[in-house]
């Protein structure tokens, strides 16, 4: 307890928000599409352009620095006690086509602030403390979201990453070795990137809230104590196309009807369960030969299905793979179903969300506790550390698009809870 209060004198009393919000925008000009666009994919120029950028930052703030195999940068303060575990924080810096400013940089930009605002402060950890970059949480390019925090969590099959191609074919292995990441091996790559027990004690992210709850309740700060949990499937259905005019209707296997149906299905069958928590988008898809005059021969469609509970989104996932076969069957269609990703949802840890909590009533700030309906690099760190969350509000509840918007305000109030949150989780 006496330790714990004398950590957090040492803790910053003000965190200046501005300041972190013009490095954000600095990151921004990183960015495939013009600003206030962002759009920042695995291993293209600009993300390496940013890597870099968030590298001088880690370096300014006087961190030591690290880099793994799998591309997940690592800046350290380190601890007095020799071998103990970090506790870390961090989020992703790549963007999604289209996306905002601060869904996931805040977390690494916070973070590098929150870590030289403990070192400026003159605080010294007892466990070393860590803000991560972690590689692609954004399944852009490869088709998988959060591959560095699942290669961490040893929860990564290297046969299944290399079958994760890009749109050129190109494998993760050689798009992170042509980056100046990369091994011999996915096996050796992986282990590059694996975390345990053992060096890792705690894990907190600050994160946008991606919603409208905190913003419309007037409050500001969201302490998470859970992370829904995420599915992804893939569905292709094939048939054999044909003329438009000269194709007659009784012959036709028209792929892309099929698509549609297991699409409307989706939101049947989500909608079906009768809670609120169970989402279900068809985000994704692809016809092809794409021609107005041609029967779509092929079609793609990449399906999210999330909920708050593990089994009742297995029953709605489920339920979408035996009506695509139903659909197939009706249409004389060939088909297949694979799961892109169907992870188990977290629960976080006790003594973060106390830490977490703490923090924010020292510094008399309104919070709620709060469920996180979207995932993040926290559901796999979960699986090896305690893990939690904090979240600021964000503008009318908007992400993954332009307008995307946070006030420095309450960035640098995100900021100063997560380092008193770390100081804590550290001890010092
Ligand atoms: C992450 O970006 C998500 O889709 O929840
Ligand atoms: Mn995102
Ligand atoms: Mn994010
Ligand atoms: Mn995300």
């Amino acid at each position: 307890e006496q330790e714990q209060e004398m950590q957090v004198e040492q803790a910053p009393q003000q965190v200046d928000g501005q300041s972190v919000v013009d490095q954000l925008l600095h990151l921004a000009t990183f960015s495939d599409d013009p600003n206030p666009a962002v759009t920042r994919i695995l291993f293209t120029e600009n993300d390496l352009k940013g890597r870099a950028y968030v590298k001088q930052l880690m370096k300014e703030a006087g961190l030591v620095i690290r880099e793994d195999k799998m591309g997940n940068i690592y800046g350290t303060l380190p601890g007095s006690q020799a071998g103990a575990p970090a506790v870390a924080t961090g989020s992703h810096c790549d963007a999604i086509p289209l996306a905002g400013v601060y869904d996931g940089t805040l977390g690494v930009i916070g973070g590098i602030a929150a870590l030289k605002a403990l070192k400026d402060a003159g605080f010294q950890p007892v466990k070393p403390v860590e803000v991560v970059m972690f590689t692609s949480e954004e399944p852009t390019r490869f088709g998988l979201s959060c591959s560095g925090s699942r290669a961490m969590a040893g929860v990564l099959d290297a046969d299944y990453l290399d079958s994760r191609r890009d749109t050129n074919g190109t494998s993760y292995l050689d798009a992170a070795t042509k980056a100046g990441y990369g091994a011999a091996t996915y096996g050796e790559m992986l282990a590059s990137a694996r975390r345990t027990p053992a060096d890792l004690a705690a894990f907190v992210e600050l994160h946008i809230e991606q919603g409208p709850l905190l913003e419309k309740e007037g409050l500001q700060i969201g302490v998470v104590t859970a992370i829904a949990a995420p599915a992804a499937l893939r569905v292709r259905f094939s048939g054999d196309g044909g003329h438009a005019g000269a194709h007659l209707m009784p012959l036709r296997n028209d792929a892309s009807l099929a698509a549609s149906e297991v699409a409307l299905f989706v939101e049947k069958a989500v909608l079906a369960t009768g809670a609120i928590d169970t989402v279900g988008t068809t985000g994704f898809w692809d016809v092809s030969p794409k021609a107005v005059n041609s029967v779509p021969r092929e079609a793609l469609l990449e399906i999210d299905i999330r909920d708050t509970d593990g089994p009742r989104r297995d029953s709605v996932v489920a339920a979408i793979r035996e009506e695509a076969g139903r659909i197939a069957e009706r249409r004389k269609v060939r088909h297949s179903v694979d799961a892109i990703n169907q992870d188990p949802p977290a629960t976080c840890g006790d003594n973060v969300v106390a830490a977490v909590q703490a923090s924010v009533d020292e510094l008399n700030l309104s919070s709620k506790r709060m469920v996180s309906r979207a995932y993040h690099d926290s559901l796999f760190m979960a699986q090896i550390a305690p893990t939690g969350m904090i979240f600021i509000p964000c503008r009318n509840g908007w992400s993954h698009r332009p307008d995307e918007f946070a006030s420095p305000e309450d960035i640098g109030r995100g900021v100063e809870v997560l380092a008193r949150t770390l100081a804590r989780l550290a001890g010092g």
